[in-house]
């Protein structure tokens, strides 16, 4: 047995059993959710608070621990550690877990008991990782399943619809974390949401969707393109808008950052070999790939509010989106020293150089060559009363679209600003000044 943390002092994971009592318990959280209040049906008008983790202390045990308590306390508590922390847990309730209806809520746990911590009875100490063994905190990047028993992104979307609404595990390199959006629900609940862009050797882009603060703490401390995650037990689902299969974050889930596993090492290798790829135009695609809900769209932007906006955001992954009242002032079609049309790679979006013929993304020499597509590749200016974007790109379907069409500040226009316009109608006059009112130019 893995119990290598054994001391006289520590009872292992591997030991527990219902009802012992009076045990000390050292773990590495490998799982944490959001603190959450419920009405107390004991004490009508005031609130419960519980918030619950995981921890492990071996490759092959982890327990799920429940703390409840008032407000402050649970608050505190939960504030006090975080993922990939190693916490003492003094005199927890241990009882029997209730396999069928718990797994389906909270991460599958091989052992048959559960921790429940009370404020009266129980204490939470995080000790410093310096205090604590270095097996202890390696056990941070051993997936909480097989190593190879995952679905690469290309599996995924090979899958298509039959996998709508599986919770299936994930292996895939991390790029791009999106800044969390906080809201407000119809019910008056605060709501928060943050989009991570995953990819591996298959796919390029594959959204993955964390609608809770410890999962989008977590992601914030991903770097693009060098982190390579292992996400147990996430939901997949279509998505009818994007017309693609996404990913989502639930409270079963368990993600591993950098994997120790021969498969997560094989991946790394091969992001760390196409880093030089990264082409300026790699991220311009990717914002052409995915699709935006137009109807959370809602700020008006004068062209000049939006040069400000965008310096302001400068050196920001995320970009940010808006509604710009404004003309079309140059379509240059019809000067031939301007391409119009350039060939992409039908593999992977990417535009193909014209001079090799060949796709430097996916293809490493031309064996490999896949087919390529016409797609349109124009610079047009915009103005407005307050100024011009001069060199937008407008490119792709976009281009082809009356209606639907993004375009992008050209990487060859000054400062390198994007933009990305995901709709291009004519304005309703009436419209247009109502909105501008009260903006005016500054
Ligand atoms: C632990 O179990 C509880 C139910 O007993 C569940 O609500 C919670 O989400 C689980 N999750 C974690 C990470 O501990
Ligand atoms: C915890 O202790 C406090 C004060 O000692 C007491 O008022 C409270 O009822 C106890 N709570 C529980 C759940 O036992
Ligand atoms: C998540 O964090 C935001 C910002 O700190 C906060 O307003 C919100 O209440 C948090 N949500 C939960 C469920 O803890
Ligand atoms: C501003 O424009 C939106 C649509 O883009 C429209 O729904 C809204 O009514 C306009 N606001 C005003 C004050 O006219």
């Amino acid at each position: 047995m893995a119990n290598f943390f054994a001391s006289k002092t520590f009872t292992t994971l591997s030991d527990l059993h219902p009802n012992m009592a009076n045990l000390k318990i050292i773990g590495i959280v490998i799982g944490k959710t959001d603190v959450k209040g419920f009405p107390d049906r004991k004490n009508i008008g005031s609130e419960r608070y519980t918030f619950s983790f995981t921890i492990r202390d071996s490759p092959t045990h982890f327990v799920n621990a429940t703390s409840w308590g008032n407000e402050v306390y649970i608050r505190s508590l939960s504030n006090s550690f975080k993922v990939g922390m190693c916490v003492i847990i003094e005199n927890p309730l241990i009882q029997r877990k209730e396999l069928e209806r718990e797994e389906k809520f909270s991460p599958a746990t091989p052992s048959a008991c559960k921790l429940l911590l009370s404020e009266n009875h129980s204490t939470v100490k995080v000790c410093s990782s310096c205090e604590v063994d270095t097996k202890l905190l390696s056990l941070i990047h051993l997936p909480v399943k097989e190593s190879c028993d995952y679905y690469s992104l290309g599996d995924i979307v090979a899958n298509g619809h039959s996998l709508n609404g599986r919770i299936i595990n994930v292996l895939a390199a991390v790029r791009s974390v999106g800044e969390p959006k906080y809201f407000t629900t119809s019910d008056r609940r605060n709501g928060q949401r943050c989009e991570v862009k995953l990819f591996d050797e298959m796919e390029s882009s594959f959204v993955m969707i964390c609608w809770d603060n410890e999962s989008i703490l977590l992601a914030q401390s991903w770097m693009p393109r060098e982190t390579v995650i292992f996400a147990s037990d996430v939901r997949i689902s279509f998505d009818k808008f994007r017309n693609c299969m996404t990913a989502t974050v639930i409270s079963k889930t368990i993600i591993t950052t950098n994997p120790d596993t021969p498969e997560a090492n094989i991946l790394l290798n091969f992001i760390r070999e196409n880093k030089e790829t990264n082409l300026v135009d790699d991220e311009i695609d990717s914002y052409l790939k995915e699709s935006i809900n137009l109807n959370t769209i809602v700020d008006v932007y004068t062209v000049e509010q939006l040069k400000i906006k965008a310096l302001k955001n400068e050196g920001k992954a995320d970009p940010f989106y808006g509604i710009l009242y404004a003309y079309i002032s140059t379509l240059n079609i019809d000067d031939e020293t301007i391409k119009v049309v350039r060939n992409r790679c039908s593999g992977c979006g990417y535009i193909i150089n014209e001079a090799s013929s060949t796709c430097t993304t996916c293809n490493k020499d031309s064996s490999g060559f896949k087919s390529v597509f016409l797609s349109f590749d124009m610079l047009i200016d915009l103005t407005d009363h307050t100024g011009t974007l001069h060199s937008c790109s407008l490119t792709g379907s976009v281009a082809e679209e009356t209606l639907g069409c993004t375009f992008f500040l050209s990487h060859r226009a000054r400062g390198g600003l994007r933009i990305s316009v995901l709709s291009c109608k004519l304005a309703d006059p009436v419209e247009a000044s109502r909105n501008l009112s009260g903006q005016g130019s500054i």
